[in-house]
């Protein structure tokens, strides 16, 4: 204990607060990230917090409800406690915390899929093969899955399915940060472009029922989005079409949404896209273009999840990316629209608004 004290004291007087930040702690931290995202992903894949939905249980309760090794069990279960998802209620004795009520199924806000998505096989051994792609400048996809992401997608399913829930997870608060800042009372017919299973597009009809909506992305992609525009109650003012973006975009909107779409690509294929919007849509109409925003230069602690995430598009697709406004104008002025409008957003994602040039 005296020297635990002298440590710490040496540390004040170095003034470093005990657990501040050192040059070596800040690199472990980094590291760190890798096995607190798997030992989330795990209980998550178990169903750990369905079960404890009913109740606190020993380890020994879980392990037999989920089919594992209880010891081994109990020792994910402690790291999670230690890193706030579940508590020791008393010895042995675990209940939800509050970031591990959101990993329920089917509870409002659940971010299950999130995880799933976000650390299961397919991020994950993308990621693995990070170096792969520094070096080459392709994607790990290609490698790491034998194929391009979405042509992974197309034929698996199950993978197929956590991607389209994850990104309906995220919807309703990307969908509720555009409305704070994004008037669409004027618009009467609003495109989503690659719109996944419609969760999104739910959203912004159920807020605005002067809206009518087209749904457009991959044929097996929207062969579920009936469920989701049901749910919403707005199956009635929303039409689903099933193709590629690469090859014809719906007509008849006076607004084209592409939320999380132009950094899966590189700009020659982006431009692609946005310029068979630009070439269905008219003069009067509006594109909204929902991505991250990268600032011209990097600085200490600053976005740092959007150059997370720009590094994964990296791993993920042809030379996927974020970009910079810079970038971004570049972009639509290649593609025949002006970019007149750049809005922040309190979701991680911003407005590029654009209007045929
Ligand atoms: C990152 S997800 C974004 C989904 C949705 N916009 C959202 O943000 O929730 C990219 C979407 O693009 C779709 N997509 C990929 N290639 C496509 C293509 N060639 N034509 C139409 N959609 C495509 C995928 O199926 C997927 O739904």
């Amino acid at each position: 204990m005296r020297h635990q004290g002298g440590r710490t004291a040496a540390a004040k007087e170095r003034g470093l607060g005990v657990g501040a930040q050192t040059p070596a702690s800040t690199l472990l931290k980094i590291c760190m990230g890798l096995r607190a995202s798997q030992a989330l992903f795990v209980a998550v894949k178990l169903g750990i917090a369905d079960l404890l939905a009913h109740g606190a249980m020993t380890s020994d309760e879980l392990a037999t409800a989920t089919g594992t090794h209880a010891p081994s069990l109990r020792r994910l279960m402690r790291a999670l406690v230690a890193l706030g998802v579940f508590t020791e209620i008393e010895n042995d004795r675990f209940s939800l915390a509050p970031s591990g009520e959101l990993l329920r199924s089917g509870s409002p806000g659940s971010q299950r899929s999130a995880v799933l998505f976000l650390v299961g096989a397919v991020r994950w051994g993308c990621w693995s093969d990070l170096l792969g792609s520094v070096r080459s400048g392709e994607a790990a996809a290609d490698r790491v899955l034998g194929m391009p992401l979405f042509d992974y997608y197309a034929c698996h399913q199950e993978e197929s399915l956590i991607h389209d829930e994850a990104m309906g997870a995220f919807s309703t608060a990307f969908a509720t940060a555009l409305l704070e800042v994004y008037d669409l009372s004027r618009y009467r017919c609003a495109v989503d472009v690659g719109g996944g299973s419609g969760q999104f597009l739910a959203e912004i009809l159920r807020a605005h029922p002067q809206l009518a909506g087209v749904l457009y992305d991959l044929p097996h992609v929207v062969a579920r989005a009936t469920p989701v525009l049901t749910a919403a109650g707005v199956n009635d003012r929303c039409t689903v079409e099933a193709g590629s973006f690469f090859e014809t975009v719906p007509t008849g909107g006076d607004l084209y949404l592409l939320k999380n779409i132009t950094h899966d690509w590189d700009d020659t294929r982006a431009e692609a896209i946005l310029s068979k919007c630009r070439k269905v849509m008219s003069v009067h109409a509006t594109l909204l273009v929902l991505d991250r925003l990268l600032p011209d230069r990097a600085e200490c602690g600053r976005n740092v999840d959007a150059y997370l995430i720009d590094l994964e598009m990296l791993t993920l697709a042809p030379s996927g990316r974020e970009r910079t406004r810079r970038e971004m104008e570049m972009l639509f002025s290649h593609a025949g629209f002006a970019l007149t409008n750049v809005l922040a957003t309190a979701s991680s994602l911003c407005i590029f608004e654009g209007r045929p040039a």
